[in-house]
């Protein structure tokens, strides 16, 4: 049980929503309407991902998601130079950057930190200079948490993908790495946040970990929403948080 005393925050990706638009393209569901939604279900930040293909959120989100953000703005992007234009244009309150190829279905592995540093250090130094704090999508690899602080990023969010997909003892194997790399990267200045697969079952053991701080969270608060809606799917999420973290 966690001892921490820090409230662990909920980052709710509205891809999946934006998704439904996209597969018919129709003005709905609103993006307006949706981080309104989201907002007033208590998140406590606005997470989208904008991606090279545009197969969900588009610019024009973008744009609107930075002017109408009450909370936090959290935009993932690949470390490319029109993404860094974009994101210093509309100034987000954080950047996670993920690694993203045009084929996958989702953010698949984390960043590769040692054999892409030069060029997620550029693009992190940009963001830096523009006071946007930035997170690294990363595998809970030490080797790789090691090079974040030369990198210069402040953040990172811990890939739940691989913790997620496995049951019983592999299950048991990977959220230990996870707990030994968010107490290596505390120690190391850096904040922990985790996203990727999270659900009503998975998500505890990972809010129990007293490092953590932000959980990123979409696609089974999207399908949970769509049976009780979108505040009762939030509001399910966070007492799970808070019973891990009591
Ligand atoms: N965090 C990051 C960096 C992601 O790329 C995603 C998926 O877009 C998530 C969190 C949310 O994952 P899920 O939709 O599986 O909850």
């Amino acid at each position: 049980m966690a001892t921490s005393s820090s409230p662990l925050l909920l980052g709710f990706n509205i891809d999946h929503i934006i998704n439904i638009r996209q597969a018919r393209f129709t003005p709905y569901p609103d993006v307006l309407e949706t981080i309104q939604a989201v907002e007033a279900a208590g998140a406590d930040a606005i997470t989208l991902h904008l991606r090279e293909d545009r197969r969900h959120i588009q610019d024009a989100d973008v744009y609107l998601v930075r002017e109408h953000c009450k909370t936090r703005m959290n935009l993932e992007m690949a470390a490319t130079e029109e993404m860094t234009r974009i994101a210093s244009e509309i100034l987000p309150d954080d950047v996670c950057v993920v690694p993203e190829k045009r084929e996958e279905l989702t953010t698949e592995g984390g960043l590769d930190v040692i054999g892409q540093f030069d060029r997620i250090q550029k693009t992190t130094l940009v963001l830096n200079n523009k006071n946007i704090r930035v997170s690294l999508f990363i595998e809970p690899n030490i080797e790789h948490i090691r090079r974040v602080p030369d990198i210069g990023a402040p953040v990172i969010e811990l890939h739940t993908g691989s913790y997620a997909n496995l049951e019983g003892a592999a299950q048991q194997r990977e959220l230990e790495r996870i707990e030994q790399a968010a107490a290596f990267a505390d120690d190391l200045g850096i904040q922990v946040n985790a996203g990727h697969g999270l659900d009503n079952k998975n998500t505890y053991a990972i809010a129990a970990i007293p490092q953590m701080k932000e959980l990123n969270i979409g696609h089974y608060l999207v399908a949970r929403a769509v049976f009780v809606g979108i505040e009762q799917a939030v509001q399910e999420m966070k007492q799970v948080m808070a019973e891990a973290r009591e």
